[in-house]
């Protein structure tokens, strides 16, 4: 049989209309716009707003979108993995959910939890699914309603998350294309330093908890952000050396939109210059899992056929990872 390689053949997006600004959250708690700006690089985020909403209220629009784009018939999807953080239910998963919504019914579906890695864990196991042969037109929706988790009376954490989701549609083919190499770590370590606290088997939500707040992102943010950078930059140099490739070789760097100042250090260590970098965290802020995804949305028309992409991120777990693909389309063609 020949070797099969998976690519994306379509991505589509969804951020919700609301947008929390700076300003607006600067009358909320003690912080400025400038503070924001410079420490983070945010502007903005787009915000899910109503009663009885949940993540799949951004995944299945994403979805929906993808499969008039890609002229996709519901029926021919056989695979659906969502990673979120923030999914609809402990169970089912939200993959099942935004599946129904749909019409997507010849297909199974779970969900992947690895916080703001997800995008590329869910596209390893893409990849595995493709490359087998047994599968030939997997999703991956990236779907996360972060403003549900954020306490919007902390300072430390609120400015950094935002709303929104992706989907990408996953085929195989016999060219030199697609998923080249990936590699995914995670680390338990981090466990104190980014998580939510209740709501789990270890702690179940009490009176006592809802009091200490339990049920929002509990981030110990220097600790975290020493991480990130370290992880961030020495897996995508690491990525680099797995496939001889330089600096001039990459067209993108496709970072996790968690800092600024994590993005430039990681670019910094692969020599590459800001103009091959995408960077749209000051319109979203830190979408978790859906951050790599809303950035080659963004970027997509931009997109050539054969363009080498290293996207790289990093989060809670912690988990970590780099994924070297060579795009399948131009991106021009499609959004004509
Ligand atoms: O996506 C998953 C992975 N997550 C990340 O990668 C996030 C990693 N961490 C970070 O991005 C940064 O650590 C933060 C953006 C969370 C914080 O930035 P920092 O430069 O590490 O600030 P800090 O926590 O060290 O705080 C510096 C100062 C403190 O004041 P003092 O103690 O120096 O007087 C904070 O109280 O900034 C203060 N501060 C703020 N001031 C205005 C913290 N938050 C704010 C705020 N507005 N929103």
């Amino acid at each position: 049989m020949e070797k099969l390689n998976a690519i994306i053949t379509g991505i589509a997006s969804y951020v919700p209309e609301y947008i929390l600004t700076n300003d607006e959250l600067s009358r909320m708690v003690d912080t400025t716009d400038e503070w924001i700006r410079t420490r983070i690089g945010t502007k903005e985020r787009h915000i899910l707003k109503g009663e009885g909403k949940g993540a799949s209220d951004l995944g299945a629009p994403a979805l929906k979108k993808l499969l008039e784009k890609t002229n996709t018939n519901p029926d021919d999807i056989q695979v659906v993995i969502c990673s979120t953080t923030t999914p609809d239910y402990k169970f089912p998963s939200t993959a099942s959910i935004i599946a129904e919504k749909c019409g997507v019914k010849h297909s199974f579906a779970f969900d992947i939890q690895a916080a703001c890695s997800g995008f590329l864990y869910a596209m390893e196991v893409a990849n595995g699914f493709v490359k087998s042969g047994l599968y030939k037109k997997v999703v991956v929706v990236s779907a996360e309603f972060m403003s549900s988790i954020v306490d919007y009376t902390d300072r430390s954490t609120c400015p950094i998350f935002g709303d929104g989701a992706t989907a990408v549609l996953v085929e195989p083919t016999t060219e030199d294309l697609g998923i080249i190499d990936t590699e995914l770590h995670a680390d338990g370590v981090g466990l104190p330093y980014l998580m939510l606290k209740a709501g789990g088997t270890v702690h179940p939500t009490t009176h006592e908890t809802l009091e200490k707040r339990e049920q929002f992102i509990h981030q110990e943010g220097k600790t975290v952000f020493k991480y990130a950078v370290t992880c961030m930059a020495d897996v995508s140099e690491s990525m680099m050396k797995r496939n001889n490739l330089t600096h001039e070789d990459i067209d993108w760097l496709v970072p996790h939109q968690a800092n600024m100042r994590i993005i430039e250090a990681t670019a910094h260590r692969m020599n590459l210059d800001k103009s091959k970098v995408m960077v749209n965290i000051h319109k979203y802020a830190n979408t978790s899992s859906a951050s790599v995804p809303l950035a080659l949305a963004d970027w997509e028309s931009k997109l050539k056929k054969g363009d080498k992409l290293i996207m790289s991120a990093f989060g809670a777990g912690f988990t970590w990872g780099s994924m070297y693909i060579k795009w399948a389309y131009d991106g021009s063609e499609v959004n004509k």
